[in-house]
């Protein structure tokens, strides 16, 4: 249990690398689980959350060495596909073990997914569509777990009823082994699934998006090992950019893949952000000294990413004039707003108005928190002070440390394991950045 000191009102200046994608390094390291050959995976960020997954991966049998950003990772034959309560709570993504164990194995039994709580977050898709390919799937209430069972997984047409990022994802990891061909309707178009797909195609998988939202797998008996590198974290990029801008800084960020970024960006501008392309993978983010408020609708990939509307956030605290937020895709991902509002922010939450929220919601409408509004109105510019913090989930936490490094005096943030789990080494980069952060060990 640490926390970080931060003394906020410095501009941020400098170089600042981007790491690996989180949300790629969980996958690729879950798809070992396809080969009894090795798989070498680079830019693996050292964050928590890969840790967490490691520890999934080890219970299940499987070996790893790590050198660097660089995990090394065998298993000849699962010797236990059963997935311990405590160590799946702490990870939502261990679920997806389902996918390629009951492709490879032909049983798997995981909880009830942990990780982030954004609402409710259940796997409802990923179940389903398992169910499709042939799978018995069985949720125990008394111990909270899904049983699953397939003599054969087979291919089938699966539609997604609604956008699932990871329900995409797993589906992939089972259709890459089973029978026949798999189509996917209404699949996610994160590009992170791309990079996944990358990775499963250099393993000797047969994958293509036949267009956007409609992915064809045509099931392979065997996959190989491969040695790959994952691309980088557009959700680091955008929490630095922001970082840069909020603290009227100027940041020049590595590995940027603002190819990616295209919705941010165009919103970005709006606001008054200004951005350089140094190079292919080099962007320069500042501005003039003046932003506007602007108002954001969060949407899956290739609209404003929902991962991005905390840090938009307290951006929105230093626009003049009054910006919106909705928030789309999770039914309660606002956590961060009752922190703001004790470091001044003025912040109110609203009912938009949604004809048919079933349909428009990316959530399922009926699993949402009674009172959970999903809007919020940011009023600005307004001079936040310092104040004590406490973290609910990794996103927010970001938010936080983006807010103490524009808040006049030393603000203290508690719970920063949350945002270990997605962010290498946060508070090293920002002081290179000219931050006053201290991470102190709590007992
Ligand atoms: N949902 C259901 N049932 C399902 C699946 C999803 O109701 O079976 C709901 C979710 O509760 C949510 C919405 O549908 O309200 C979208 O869920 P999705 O499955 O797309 O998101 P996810 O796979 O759980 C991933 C990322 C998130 C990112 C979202 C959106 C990982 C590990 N997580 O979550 O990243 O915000 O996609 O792109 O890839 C983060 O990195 O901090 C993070 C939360």
């Amino acid at each position: 249990m640490d926390k970080f000191i931060i003394t906020g009102g410095v501009p941020l200046k400098g170089e600042i690398t981007v790491a690996g994608a989180k949300n790629v390094a969980l996958k690729i390291l879950v798809a070992s689980l396809l080969t009894d050959e090795e798989m070498v995976v680079h830019n693996v960020p050292l964050i928590r959350d890969v840790d967490l997954m490691l520890d999934v991966l080890a219970v299940l049998g499987v070996k790893y060495s790590r050198d660097g950003h660089t995990i090394h990772v065998t298993h000849n034959h699962i010797h236990n596909a059963k997935v311990p309560l405590d160590v799946a709570a702490r990870l939502r993504t261990s679920s997806m073990i389902l996918g390629p164990l009951l492709a490879r194995y032909g049983a798997a039994t995981t909880p009830n997914p942990g990780g982030c709580r954004l609402g409710a977050r259940p796997i409802d898709r990923h179940i389903n569509a398992l169910k499709e390919m042939g799978a018995d799937i069985q949720y125990h209430s008394d111990d909270g777990y899904f049983y699953a069972k397939a003599k054969e997984l087979h291919g089938a047409t699966i539609r997604f009823p609604k956008n699932t990022h990871t329900g995409t994802e797993t589906l992939l990891l089972a259709a890459v082994l089973a029978r026949g061909r798999t189509i996917l309707e209404n699949a996610a178009q994160e590009p992170e699934i791309d990079d996944l797909i990358a990775c499963l195609t250099q393993m000797g998988a047969n994958i293509r998006r036949s267009a956007p939202r409609t992915i064809v797998i045509e099931g392979a008996k065997k996959l190989h090992g491969t040695e790959y590198s994952i691309m980088a974290d557009r959700n680091e990029e955008v929490t630095f950019a922001i970082a840069g801008v909020v603290t009227a800084g100027d940041v020049i960020i590595k590995n940027s893949s603002r190819h990616n970024l295209g919705a941010f960006l165009d919103v970005y501008q709006r606001a008054g952000g200004k951005f350089q392309e140094i190079d292919d993978r080099t962007t320069r983010y500042y501005t003039d000294g003046y932003l506007t408020a602007t108002d954001i609708v969060t949407h899956p990939h290739p609209g404003f990413m929902t991962d991005w509307q905390a840090p938009w956030a307290v951006l929105m605290t230093q626009a003049n004039g009054i910006s919106c937020i909705h928030e789309t895709v999770f039914e309660s991902r606002f956590s961060y707003v009752s922190q703001l509002l004790k470091m001044g922010a003025h912040i109110e939450f609203f009912d938009p108005d949604v004809e048919d929220p079933e349909t428009f919601y990316n959530f399922n409408w009926a699993d949402r928190v009674e009172g959970y509004h999903q809007g919020i109105t940011i009023r600005g510019p307004t001079t936040l002070h310092n104040a004590v913090l406490e973290i609910n989930d990794l996103r927010a936490g970001a938010t936080l440390v983006l807010a103490a490094l524009v808040a006049a005096g030393e603000s203290v943030i508690h719970g920063v394991e949350q945002v270990d789990r997605g962010y290498e080494k946060i508070e090293e980069r920002l002081r290179a950045l000219g931050a006053r952060i201290q991470r102190i060990k709590e007992e």
